[in-house]
């Protein structure tokens, strides 16, 4: 919570001591994806706030490599949804990732294109296989944590960031005054 007077500090950021890219996304890059778009716009007007960081070691993109890395997401909201990731299918939508959860809490919110989903629980030493064909999302559901996690996946994946673009997620994470909380998205276009 912001208070008039005081301020915070955040403890014990974990950043990698080595790696090859560094990707900060920021609130402009989330245009359309987050439901409530006045907030979305307010939001906006007082600058372009990064809302997620993935740092990525990089290998070549061939069948038997896997690719690792750190994902932050920082804590917010945009209204009452919280700051999340993009979130996309693999492009070969046959490959699997596995997070482990390093530090904060949140949720991974996942479907397939067959119409199943889950949300699962993300907190510190939590580990989570997204098995093949899973679109994945993680969500910060912490008031002023980041939430930090390691995955491993297959280098030759991909991303298919446009469908979850065009037709979002079936469940939304948002806090209705009683903290997260799994909402049908009622924009789902699938
Ligand atoms: C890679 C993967 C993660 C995400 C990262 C950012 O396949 O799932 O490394 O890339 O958490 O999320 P997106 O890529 O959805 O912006
Ligand atoms: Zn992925």
């Amino acid at each position: 919570m912001d208070t008039p007077h005081g301020f915070h500090i955040t403890f014990g950021r974990i950043v990698p001591d080595r790696y090859d890219s560094h990707l900060e996304r920021r609130l402009s890059s989330m245009k359309g994806q987050y439901s409530d778009e006045q907030a979305f716009a307010r939001l906006a007007q007082n600058g372009d706030p990064v809302l997620y960081e993935v740092y990525e070691l990089a290998r070549p993109a061939v069948h038997g490599e896997l690719l690792s890395g750190i994902s932050i997401v920082h804590p917010g909201k945009v209204g009452n949804e919280y700051y999340m990731t993009k979130g996309h299918f693999h492009q070969l939508l046959e490959t699997a990732e596995v997070y482990y959860c390093l530090a904060g809490r949140g949720r991974m919110v996942t479907e397939t294109p067959e119409g199943d989903w889950a949300v699962e629980e993300l907190a510190a030493g939590k580990v989570l296989y997204v098995p093949p064909r899973w679109a994945h999302r993680s969500v910060n559901t912490s008031e002023n944590e980041d939430l930090v996690t390691l995955f491993v996946y297959p280098a030759e994946a991909g991303h298919d960031y446009k469908t979850i673009e065009t037709r979002g997620f079936r469940k939304l994470i948002l806090d209705l005054g009683k903290g997260p909380e799994v909402v049908d998205n009622p924009a789902w276009g699938g």
